[in-house]
């Protein structure tokens, strides 16, 4: 496993971090006993970052089991709070509070290493600092959790506007983020910002289902030739993302998370899944070389000329 340092926090963090979203919480994909040797076998293969969040249905729960007794040096913990409510209103202060005391019971921890606001859209940054700012101070205060960070939501900010806004703030160490071969805008603006405000960036939606599924991607391919979507015009007509597979890349699963490690801002990218094999395949995957220069030069060639409001790949 390699390892990258996480912004300027000090914290080193493995270049592939454990995502535990959705399907991962769900107690109908896996058994608890699976969960907790998926996790352990993470640790094992080097994994030390591992994401999850309260909305995640039982992750949180699942981990608390799963990482019971691991000496705690061995593992950084990221959750999240996520901050509005339907309308955008901001929560009050004690309920985030009672969010970060219920996910430390939850993990079974002490502190939380960073914790994220959930899905911050761009407009909820201000209403959201002015309502919780104070207290995200308290809790840090408290020890209650290390260092706070921002998790963008790539659906409601395909233009990856959140985090430009917050980087010059001083207040977020870090923030998770939305970059694939097929949605590679957050190098445009996003991750310079964090970049050159020393913000640690974890990498998400690195391999979405187009990535995976043939018939998807022929499909999304068809629907932006419709449009006459510049960049995907010049995409071949079969097998079109092939040139992305060489003795390092077998898959475009393993594409998508070769890419997102070959930006020098991101420190890690977040991989979810239930299989053992697609964890190492994964690991292999971002320790491999960096992606080519001209592999890398042909993703941006076609996919930064796509229109992030009309080309959507982001169903998983
Ligand atoms: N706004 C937010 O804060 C936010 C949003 C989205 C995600 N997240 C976090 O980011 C993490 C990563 O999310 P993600 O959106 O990138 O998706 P993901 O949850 O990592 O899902 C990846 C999908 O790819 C499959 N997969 C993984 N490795 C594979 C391989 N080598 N070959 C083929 N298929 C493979 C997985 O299925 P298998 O089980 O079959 O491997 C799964 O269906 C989440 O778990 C969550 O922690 C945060």
């Amino acid at each position: 496993m390699h390892y990258r340092p996480l912004g300027q926090t000090g914290l080193q963090i493995s270049v592939l971090g454990l995502g535990t979203g959705t399907r991962f919480g769900d107690p109908k994909n896996q058994s608890r006993t699976d969960a907790t040797r998926l996790v352990r076998t993470a640790l094992d293969l080097g994994v030390n970052y591992i994401d999850t969040a309260p909305m995640y249905l039982a992750a949180e729960e699942i981990l608390g089991e799963a990482l019971a007794g691991v000496p705690r040096e061995r593992f950084l913990l990221a959750t999240k709070f996520f901050p509005a409510d339907e309308h955008g209103a901001p929560f009050t202060p004690a309920q985030l509070r009672a969010s970060v005391v219920r996910s430390l019971q939850r993990l079974r921890l002490d502190t939380i290493d960073v914790l994220q606001l959930h899905g911050l859209r761009p407009h909820w940054v201000n209403p959201v600092m002015d309502a919780l700012g104070g207290e995200l101070e308290a809790l840090q205060r408290e020890g209650k959790y290390r260092f706070l960070g921002a998790s963008e939501t790539i659906v409601e900010d395909p233009r990856h506007a959140m985090l430009p806004l917050v980087a010059p703030s001083g207040r977020f160490s870090m923030g998770l983020v939305g970059y694939s071969p097929l949605s590679p805008w957050a190098e445009l603006r996003a991750l310079p910002a964090c970049a050159k405000h020393g913000i640690g960036v974890v990498g998400m939606v690195a391999v979405p289902r187009a990535l995976r599924d043939p018939a998807r991607l022929q499909q999304l391919i068809h629907e932006a030739r419709g449009r006459g979507e510049a960049g995907v015009n010049e995409l071949p007509g079969e097998n079109p993302l092939d040139w992305l597979i060489d003795e390092h890349t077998p898959t475009l699963a393993a594409a998508g998370y070769r890419f997102a490690v070959a930006h020098p801002a991101i420190a890690s990218v977040l991989a979810g899944t239930l299989s053992r094999e697609h964890l190492e395949a994964n690991i292999a995957a971002v320790c491999a070389p960096p992606m080519p220069a001209v592999q890398l030069d042909r993703v941006r060639q076609i996919f930064l000329r796509t229109d992030p409001d009309k080309w959507r790949p982001y169903d998983l």
